[in-house]
């Protein structure tokens, strides 16, 4: 039984099937990915968004996604099944700051009892190691070294930030942590340019899928470098609303499109579990015509 129905499926052009059956059942279909060009790795990213385009309550302790989804199964479903496709999972520091400190993200924090469907696709169909790992940008270096991020030896977490960045994780103890590693790389004034991150995945750590989850600045920034292929966005039945100063951040923050330049968004597949709807979209080649 689904955990999803299929309204719309405009990704069937695949002979074999990609997931195992147990999982295209929960999914209510299958899930292909191209392959990623070959100077960087393929970026899929996820989100849930209320319907008036708010990612975070910006509220401490009901920040996070789940607020936003109110704990929606099918969503955390569908988190852990990107999870389990790609090869690293990519995050800005805000995000981590805003989850709990026992938060981890691999497959199975976010759903629990696909674990085992998660590792077997993983492991078995994809050929992939058990986890994929963390990737955390911060320009400042500035992270709680004692979050299960930084503690977990079975699932790995690298640091890219600064060379400032990297003396101070460096003073804090980062260096002795086993499953931690720090690559300070070049920045201007503090920002790291989203190609040089995906360079450096691709050639020092073999990455072609990662998996991007936020927040929206980081997020923006790889939408203003095009380097963002997929997007995987819940779209939870609530509306926030917001004031005129706007705390509230939509899926992107700190940059804005001119129309002539605004990315435009190709239709995938839409699904839909009671009131939510899961909607994937590629980038749109070209801006679509209106007729
Ligand atoms: N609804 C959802 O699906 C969803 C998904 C993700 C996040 N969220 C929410 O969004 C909020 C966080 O988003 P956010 O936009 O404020 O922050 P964010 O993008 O998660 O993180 C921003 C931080 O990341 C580092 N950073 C980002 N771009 C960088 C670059 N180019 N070079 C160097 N460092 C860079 C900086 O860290 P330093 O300050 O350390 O330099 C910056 O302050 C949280 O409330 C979170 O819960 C919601």
């Amino acid at each position: 039984m689904g955990l999803v129905r299929t309204l719309i499926d405009y990704d069937q052009d695949f002979v074999e099937p990609a997931l195992p059956q147990e999982l295209r059942e929960l999914y209510d279909g299958d899930l292909h990915f191209v392959t990623s060009p070959a100077e960087r790795p393929f970026v899929i990213a996820n989100f849930v968004s209320t319907l008036d385009g708010v990612v975070s309550y910006e509220i401490e302790g009901q920040a996070g996604g789940s607020t936003i989804s109110g704990a929606d199964p099918a969503d955390r479903f569908i988190m852990g099944l990107l999870r389990a496709s790609a090869d690293a999972v990519i995050v800005g520091a805000r995000t981590v700051h805003a989850v709990s400190p026992k938060s981890l993200w691999i497959p199975e924090y976010t759903y629990p009892a696909g674990k085992h469907l998660f590792m077997e696709y993983r492991v078995n169909v994809l050929h992939k190691p058990e986890y994929p790992f963390l990737v955390v940008v911060s320009g400042s270096g500035r992270l709680e070294l004692e979050r299960a991020i930084f503690r977990t030896p079975e699932a790995r977490t690298v640091v890219i930030t600064t060379s400032a960045g990297r003396d101070e994780l460096t003073k804090a103890g980062a260096a002795k942590l086993g499953s931690v590693q720090i690559h300070a790389v070049a920045a201007s004034g503090g920002s790291i340019a989203p190609l040089v991150i995906l360079r450096l995945l691709n050639l020092q750590f073999g990455i072609r899928m990662l998996l991007h989850e936020g927040g929206p600045t980081l997020f923006g920034q790889f939408l203003a470098a095009e380097a963002v292929d997929e997007l995987f966005m819940t779209l939870s039945p609530q509306i926030a609303g917001r004031m005129a100063d706007a705390i509230r951040p939509g899926l992107v923050q700190g940059v804005e499109f001119m129309p002539d330049y605004a990315p435009w968004l190709q239709l995938l597949s839409v699904k839909q579990r009671a009131e939510h709807l899961y909607l994937r979209y590629r980038r749109a080649e070209s801006v679509p015509r209106c007729h």
